[in-house]
Parts: C-alpha cells; structure tokens; sequence
C-alpha cells in the first residue's frame, strides 16, 4: 500500500484544518485505492484534522525523546497516541538543523513511539554540501544509525528527503530518488515491513514520475499538502 503523508509544518489553525478536512473528504470520497494517506497537522489541530470515518490517518510532526516529566513544551508519544496518532514524524531535517536533533536524541524517540504503539516516519537525507563532496550514501548510512536499537519486525516509514529539494521547488529526478531509496532499502534489508517515502518539492505535476522511481512507495509532502485539492492529486498520482 502506497503512503502519502502530508507535513503542514507550521501551518493552519483548528478552523483551517478543519475547513482542510472538509475539502478533503468531498475530493476522495470513499478513499483512494491502494493509497494509505496521513496528515501531520501541528498538535493545536490534531482533532480538527482528523477523518471520523478513517479515511486518512494523523502523524504527530514531532515527539518528545522522553515519556513523561518536567519537559516545559513537548508532547509525549502516549499523547499523541491518545490524539489518535497512528505516526510520529521523527528527525525532519528542520528538526535536524534548527533544532540541533541528532542521532541520540532521535534514538530515544523512536523507541518512544515504540512504547505507545506509534510507527515513526523516520527522516533522512543529504545536505547540498554533503551532495556535492559525494557524501550522499555515507550520510544515509550515519543517519540511519539511530535505528540500530529498533525492532526490525516492526512496521517502519522511512522519508528520503534530501535537504536540497525541501521547500525549494526543485525536487530530485526519478533516477536520484530511485537511487537514494535503493540504497535505503540495502541499509535496511532486515526489516519486514519497510515503506520508503521519498520527500521534496513533490507537487501533482512530478508525482507520477517520482512515483516511478525505483523502490519508492510514496511520498512525504510539504507545501503542497497544504491544499487539500493538490494532495489528493498528489495521492492519486
Ligand atoms: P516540501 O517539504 O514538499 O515543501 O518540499 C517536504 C518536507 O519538508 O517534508
């Protein structure tokens, strides 16, 4: 089953998101066959995000490393599962840079979402610099470490996002991607239940193509899940 996952970012009040739903029932209608999507709204509109009849599922866009305590502003894996979380968005490069988020950190949120019953949407993917000195395999194999403690019989979401094309309209080619998540897919060959999305600047007009690459089961999506209209295009690419 193909994922699309929408990541809203810092977008969208309770009013908003609801209006989003709305919009988004009456484009997929009964669903959409052989998709699986997912809306990762902030936590503010996690309850107006959401699909009564199931039709789509919630992702937290981020979890706390900890479960519980005096941890002024974060929001644990029990609650998000509460919210009615089935994912947990784990180590977005925007988390990874301007959040100093490294590998121990995103360890111990992983094993988190574990705990409540979360399947992370698990991050990775080469800066501009680490692309143009041939760093790419090597950075993906560093960033897929903190996987080393999970379960491989667990369920699994990978996002290849690389750096380069998040936000910037130039979304890798079919060959890049294809290459990227094959190699993902090596890295990772011991697990069951292994989806591979690929994430950055996918839009309704590249999807199909990208959706084409080798290995590649969906995609993780930003600025154009913010639009209910372009991600049900995109999920039905
Ligand atoms: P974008 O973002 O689709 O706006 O490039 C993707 C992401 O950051 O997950």
């Amino acid at each position: 089953m193909r994922l699309f996952a929408a990541n809203w970012k810092m977008h969208k009040t309770r009013g908003e998101a609801r209006a989003f739903a709305e919009e988004l029932g009456g484009e997929i209608g009964g669903g959409i066959g052989g998709a699986e999507l997912v809306v990762a709204p902030p936590f503010t509109a996690l309850e107006a995000a959401g699909d009564p009849s199931g039709r789509w599922s919630l992702a937290g866009q981020n979890v706390a490393a900890e479960a519980g305590g005096a941890f002024t502003g974060e929001v644990s894996a029990a609650m998000l599962a509460d919210a009615g979380c089935r994912y947990a968005i784990v180590g977005h490069s925007e988390r990874r840079r301007l959040f100093a988020e490294d590998g121990p950190v995103l360890a111990k949120k992983v094993a988190r979402c574990r705990e409540s019953g979360l399947t992370p949407i698990y991050c990775v993917g080469e800066t501009t610099e680490e692309r143009d000195a041939g760093l790419t395999a090597v950075t993906l194999v560093r960033q897929l470490d903190a996987l080393n403690g999970d379960p491989a019989s667990l369920p699994l979401v990978v996002a290849y996002e690389p750096v380069w094309a998040i936000g910037t309209g130039r979304s890798a080619t079919a060959e890049d991607c294809g290459n990227a998540c094959v190699h993902i897919a090596e890295i990772l060959s011991d697990r069951r239940d292994l989806r591979i999305l690929y994430g950055g600047s996918v839009t309704p007009g590249n999807a199909a193509e990208l959706l084409r690459a080798r290995r590649t089961d969906g995609f993780l999506i930003g600025g154009a899940s913010l639009s209910a209209a372009s991600f049900a295009a995109i999920s039905r690419a």
